[in-house]
């Protein structure tokens, strides 16, 4: 197509315009869209017009805390007199205190952590940006030469009111000057003396006692916390101690987030003594989750939340620093923490075991003394998680005590855990020295439950586990309930739980006593000779005789498997596998099994452990193999 002269002046002028408008959109569209964003941007303009030449160039603005600790340093350490420490937030710190004398701190809550508290807030709701702009602008002036000068600023931040938490641990306590009688008693416990109010800046027994708080250390630890508008003067007393060494030293610290150092005296004692034997014990915590999420499952099976430490009833070296958790750490006998005491006679690792199938914390102790009562104390390492100090809470956490005791020095029940059949299993079962390891003694036990457990497996296959529910032999259960009902109570009848033959507890029954203890020791006939008479054959083998033939574990006491086990069986399992529970009362029925008595471990069942702490003795409930009705040797 050909263009005459005019239409070509004409498509020349409209490609000259064309080109024109792009030139001026190109150069100027980005007036109007920077008009557009003027609303959102106005506010950090405004703050860069704020910014004095001194202060930091907006880019390194971000939330670390170190400006205002110098900042804090700076106002605090010019005023604080000579003798008195200042305190930084979240950080403890370490004192001698000799006896009749008082340490003084005082802590200063307006420089530093009504910001920190606000980012907290705000960084929550992932808006700090914008505030922490506000807050740092304002840092310079607070920490000018003049802590104490009448700005705007300063007034509202030094009426604002805030929660101080004071917590403290003492470390190192007085020992007696003559080490034999005076071990029974503990030094005296120290004391916090706490202000608020600047007419009494030392506080401490000679003070005015209207003006100040006054709170005995319990058990090594202490922890207090009040509401404040100005400085807190903290003073730590040492009491004269008559016939002790004179000196304590303590850590102490203030937060305005959380205690420091915590203890619980209240709950029931968190960890859980499972069993012991003459040289180990194991224990665990509770379930450290609710949750079935296999996310938070995953998150806790890797980690190791909790550290402990033991301690021999008779050792002194801890009674008064019980809730302390850096006495603890220097004055435990066994401590399993990181370069703890004799941290290598503790071992350990997560595990699911019990009921529900949760995640739990387990600890295995050895190398104890046979016979001995010991005190078990859990606690939450805070700085494990962090480099330690400058965290709320970072001092630790110190759980109630659990008391456990070893078994005597016979050496004929040894604890066993971590088996791969018999999952559920983790207690004392009969053993004999000369055997071999903990390892191998488990290994005995549980292939022999596998193998008994083989035989049922056939037998569970030619039911009509599969078939459409009208044939099928139970509408309420089915094969894997039956499996799983047959497996629980199979690992607690092939695999005794096993107690020193001293033990008077009426709901044990005597196992083995034809035999000879492992050091070569034999019962004398009178105490064969009370036993009942009529059903000897319970008393003089043991459940199972493969264990009388290869282990041979001298006497030992057995807890019984609990009833229900087997009345589990009945319940789930096809009739026509034939099997039925003895009766109470019923000839056998006390040799086979045993049954809940309250919170005692009077019969064994899988998980089971000394629940109750304190002073209960330990529950465990027996079941002898040999009842005719039982099918506890059916399967043999
Ligand atoms: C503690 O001992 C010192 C020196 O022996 C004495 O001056 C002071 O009064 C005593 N304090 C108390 C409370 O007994
Ligand atoms: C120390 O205790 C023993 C008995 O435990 C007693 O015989 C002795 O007299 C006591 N010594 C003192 C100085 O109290
Ligand atoms: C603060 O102390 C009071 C008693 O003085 C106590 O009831 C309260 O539980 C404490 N607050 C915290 C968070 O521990
Ligand atoms: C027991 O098993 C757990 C988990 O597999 C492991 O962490 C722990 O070390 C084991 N303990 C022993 C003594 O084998
Ligand atoms: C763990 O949780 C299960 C299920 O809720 C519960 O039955 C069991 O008693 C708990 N175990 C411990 C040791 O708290
Ligand atoms: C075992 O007993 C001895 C002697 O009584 C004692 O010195 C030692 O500390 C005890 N060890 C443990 C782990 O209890
Ligand atoms: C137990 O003994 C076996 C050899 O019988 C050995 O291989 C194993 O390392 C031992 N285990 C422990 C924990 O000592
Ligand atoms: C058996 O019953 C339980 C509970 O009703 C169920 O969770 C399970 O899947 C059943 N097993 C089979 C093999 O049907
Ligand atoms: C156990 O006692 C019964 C009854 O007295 C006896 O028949 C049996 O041989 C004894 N067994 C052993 C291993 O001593």
């Amino acid at each position: 197509m050909q263009f005459s002269p005019l239409q070509s002046r004409l498509a020349a002028s409209l490609i000259a315009s064309c080109l024109l408008i792009a030139l001026y959109f190109t150069l100027f569209t980005p007036h109007f869209a920077l008009a557009a964003e003027v609303p959102g941007d106005s506010p950090i303009v405004l703050d860069d017009a704020d910014f004095s030449p001194a202060s930091q160039p907006r880019g390194s603005l971000n939330p670390v805390y170190e400006p205002e600790f110098s900042a804090f340093d700076r106002s605090i350490l010019g005023r604080a007199p000579a003798g008195v420490s200042a305190l930084t937030n979240n950080e403890a710190t370490s004192m001698n205190v000799v006896a009749g004398s008082t340490e003084r701190f005082v802590f200063t809550v307006d420089s530093i952590p009504a910001r920190a508290m606000m980012e907290r807030t705000l960084e929550l709701r992932g808006e700090h940006n914008a505030n922490q702009l506000t807050n740092r602008d304002n840092e310079p002036r607070e920490a000018g030469p003049d802590p104490d000068t009448n700005d705007a600023d300063g007034l509202v931040k030094r009426q604002a009111s805030r929660t101080v938490y004071i917590s403290a641990n003492t470390c190192e306590q007085p020992r007696p000057l003559v080490a034999s009688n005076t071990t029974t008693t503990e030094p005296p416990q120290l004391t916090l003396y706490v202000s608020k109010t600047d007419l009494n800046q030392s506080p401490g027994p000679l003070a005015d006692t209207d003006s100040q708080f006054e709170v005995e250390f319990t058990e090594g630890a202490v922890m207090f916390n009040l509401t404040v508008s100005g400085d807190v003067y903290i003073g730590v007393h040492a009491p004269n101690a008559t016939g002790f060494t004179t000196d304590w030293n303590f850590k102490v610290a203030a937060s305005t987030d959380a205690y420091f150092y915590t203890y619980n005296e209240k709950d029931d004692a968190d960890l859980i003594w499972v069993d012991s034997d003459a040289q180990g014990a194991l224990l665990i915590t509770h379930n450290l989750t609710e949750s079935y999420d296999p996310v938070v499952e995953q998150k806790i099976m890797s980690s190791q939340p909790y550290v402990m430490f033991a301690q021999n009833s008779k050792d002194t070296s801890i009674s008064g620093l019980k809730y302390s958790y850096c006495g603890l750490q220097i004055n435990s006998q066994i401590a399993a923490t990181k370069n703890g005491q004799f941290a290598s006679m503790v071992s350990t690792g997560m595990t699911k075991r019990g009921q529900g199938n949760l995640p739990k914390q387990q600890f295995f102790f050895s190398g104890l003394n046979s016979s001995a009562d010991y005190l078990g104390i859990l606690a939450r390492d805070g700085s494990s998680t962090v480099s330690g100090n400058g965290l709320a809470g970072a001092g630790g956490h110190v759980f109630k005590a659990t008391q456990f005791s070893t078994k005597s020095d016979h050496g004929n029940c040894g604890i066993v855990f971590n088996l791969t059949f018999c999952d559920q299993i983790a207690y004392s079962v009969p053993s004999n020295p000369n055997f071999g390891n903990s390892t191998k003694l488990a290994q005995f036990y549980d292939d022999y439950a596998r193998e008994m457990y083989e035989n049922f497996d056939k037998s569970l296959q030619q039911v009509a586990c599969e078939a459409p529910s009208n044939q099928r032999y139970s509408l309420a259960r089915n094969c894997s309930q039956c499996a799983a009902a047959y497996k629980d109570w199979l690992c607690l009848v092939t695999i005794p739980r096993c107690e020193d033959f001293d033990n008077p507890a009426p709901y044990l029954h005597p196992r083995a006593m034809n035999q000879k203890f492992p050091n070569g020791e034999a019962l004398d006939d009178a105490a064969i000779a009370q036993v009942k008479l009529n059903y000897k054959a319970a008393y003089n083998t043991s459940r199972n005789p493969r264990i009388d033939e290869t282990i041979v574990p001298g006497p030992y006491k057995e807890v019984l498997p609990c009833e229900d086990l087997c009345y589990n069986i009945v319940q789930s399992c096809p009739s026509s596998l034939g099997f039925s529970c003895p009766v109470p009362g019923q000839v056998g029925f006390s040799s086979s099994y045993g049954r809940r008595q309250g919170d005692e471990l009077s019969c064994n069942y899988p998980g089971s452990a000394h629940f109750s702490s304190s002073a209960v003795r330990l529950v465990a409930a027996w079941a002898v193999p040999a009842t005719v009705t039982l099918f506890v040797f059916l399967l043999l």
